[in-house]
């Protein structure tokens, strides 16, 4: 080595050594587990309830209906992941088994199932060609083992079904390959046999054997119920809650909307909802309008939570052009909205910095480990973005990195009057979260401020949108906009 080669070695030593990095801030509990770090930068997973219900026309079947109804001629659960992959969806879940009982896959443990249905000579698995589509393309697959069985006779009899329903659990988690997620629910008709589902039990065997699957439920652990089947999370939406205050099947829909600030468990929320007005297929059914998706996907993913949506493929085993062509509309009209975040104009400052690594610039930076942290022990915490020539806009978008727990409980944008040169709020919100997405009637300005206002811990921001929603604006009449317009004035 030469002399110059040495010290020019030296010199980087000495430089690295001489600036050490101000440490990360800690993190405030309660924290995500990476599961569930990795569901919610999924945002948005496909839902895709199929069995005899397809057939016969009905939502929730009795549990008689002969497995001859099920023979879908063309299924292609190809077909299905590519929409899924395609749409912008992270992940399929399939109704394994709905309440009628009837399961897509061989189980060993009833014959109520594919094996007694015509489809594919009663060879087939759904699960199985699911399973392998979806590996293909590279997304998550996750199953729905329904609860309550209207089918089989052990249902009623405590032991006897929960040993039953794990070991169709068991074939569920071991023959499949990766299981990203198990979802279930508290579902049951009015009168129907009581029993007891020993769910801690079914958790712990969930988690051992799939360890990188999140469990939902009503009261998670891992994800839970937003407490209604339109998509709507609460405008406060914590992923902070209490399991031991949530009971699956009976839950209280207000506190499963907003989450709990001052929650001890991490268990954040999954909104689902069809996009029709069944789960199932039916034929008299159509799609809901794109307008509608994006008002799901705002109340949403716009408020901390993960997008379910449920696609149901028909009775020919596909998923129906109507709903093709509306996701492939959603998609375009998200990525119209979101592909052009004006902030990246903005020259970024901030009222304090904890250190080098943490500069306001951050916030222009996709990711949740680069982030912008003010001083510590400050009263005051805002984001100031100057424009050389004003911007429209009328959508913000916040995130927080949520590796260091969820911070921010309530903050507002202001802006400076073009004309008057006097600052103006636009829109204030309460959590942020993973995201939050507000929507407010077009503004335009060339200096704005995000101001933090309360915190459970000096709030850190990952990342600032300011965005144009062109189709909003042009003359859909969206109510929402209004309410956010009332609650502006409100405050
Ligand atoms: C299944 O769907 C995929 C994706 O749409 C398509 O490429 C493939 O040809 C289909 N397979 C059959 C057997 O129709
Ligand atoms: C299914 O069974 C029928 C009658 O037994 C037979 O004609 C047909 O070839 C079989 N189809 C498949 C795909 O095995
Ligand atoms: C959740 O648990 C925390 C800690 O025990 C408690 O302070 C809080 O009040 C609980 N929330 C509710 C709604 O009971
Ligand atoms: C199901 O959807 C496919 C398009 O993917 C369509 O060709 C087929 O006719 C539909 N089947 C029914 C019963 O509507
Ligand atoms: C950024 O903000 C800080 C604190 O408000 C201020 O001292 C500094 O001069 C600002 N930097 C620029 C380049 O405006
Ligand atoms: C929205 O609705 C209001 C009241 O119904 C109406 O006055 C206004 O012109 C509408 N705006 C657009 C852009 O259609």
């Amino acid at each position: 080595m030469s002399l110059l080669t040495l010290l020019f070695f030296s010199s980087l030593l000495s430089l690295s050594k001489s600036t050490p990095l101000k440490p990360h801030p800690l993190p405030i509990t309660p924290l995500p587990s990476s599961q569930q770090l990795q569901w919610q930068l999924g945002s948005m997973s496909m839902f895709l309830h199929f069995g005899p219900n397809t057939f016969t026309d009905s939502e929730w079947g009795t549990g008689k209906a002969d497995p001859s109804v099920f023979n879908p001629a063309h299924l292609n659960a190809t077909q299905w992941v590519q929409i899924a992959k395609d749409s912008g969806f992270s992940r399929v879940i399939l109704t394994a088994k709905h309440h009628d009982g009837f399961c897509l896959w061989p189980s060993d443990y009833t014959d109520y199932s594919v094996k007694s249905s015509p489809w594919r000579n009663g060879t087939g698995d759904v699960v199985a060609e699911l399973a392998s589509a979806a590996a293909e393309a590279g997304i998550g697959l996750g199953l729905y083992l329904s609860p309550w069985d209207r089918h089989d006779g052990a249902y009623g009899k405590t032991v006897e079904y929960n040993e039953f329903y794990l070991s169709q659990m068991t074939e569920l988690l071991t023959k499949y390959g990766e299981i990203k997620e198990v979802w279930l629910d508290g579902a049951k008709g009015e009168g129907e046999k009581d029993m007891e589902y020993y769910f801690t039990t079914w958790f712990s065997l969930i988690h051992q054997l799939q360890p990188g699957a999140v469990i939902f439920s009503d009261a998670g652990p891992d994800v839970r119920w937003i407490g209604d089947e339109a998509g709507v999370a609460g405008s406060t939406c914590w992923s902070l809650f209490n399991r031991t205050n949530a009971k699956i099947g009976d839950t209280d829909p207000l506190y499963s909307q907003q989450g709990d600030g001052f929650g001890q468990d991490w268990v954040p929320a999954e909104c689902d909802v069809s996009i029709r007005p069944g789960w199932f297929w039916h034929a008299l059914e159509s799609p809901k309008p794109v307008a509608k998706l994006l008002d799901i996907y705002f109340n949403s993913v716009g408020r901390n939570c993960l997008f379910l949506l449920n696609v149901p493929p028909n009775s020919s085993g596909l998923i129906s052009e109507e709903d093709i062509k509306v996701l492939k509309e959603f998609r375009e009209l998200k990525q119209s909205i979101f592909a052009n975040n004006l902030a990246r104009k903005a020259f970024i400052n901030s009222s304090s910095v904890r250190g080098g690594q943490f500069g306001a610039e951050n916030v222009l930076e996709e990711g949740l480990d680069k982030y912008w942290a003010p001083e510590e022990k400050q009263k005051e915490w805002e984001l100031y973005l100057e424009f050389r020539d004003p911007v429209s806009f009328n959508v913000l978008e916040v995130r927080e990195p949520i590796q260091m727990g969820q911070r921010v409980a309530s903050f507002h944008l202001e802006m400076r009057n073009v004309k008057s040169g006097k600052w103006e709020r636009v829109v204030r919100g309460t959590t942020v979260g993973f995201k939050r997405l507000l929507r407010f009637p077009r503004c335009e300005s060339r200096s704005l401020k995000l101001v933090v206002e309360k915190v459970r811990a000096d709030p850190l921001i990952s990342y600032i949108g300011i965005y144009m929603d062109k189709f909003s604006d042009s003359g859909r009449n969206s109510s929402k906009i209004t309410i956010t317009r009332t609650l502006l004035n409100d405050s």
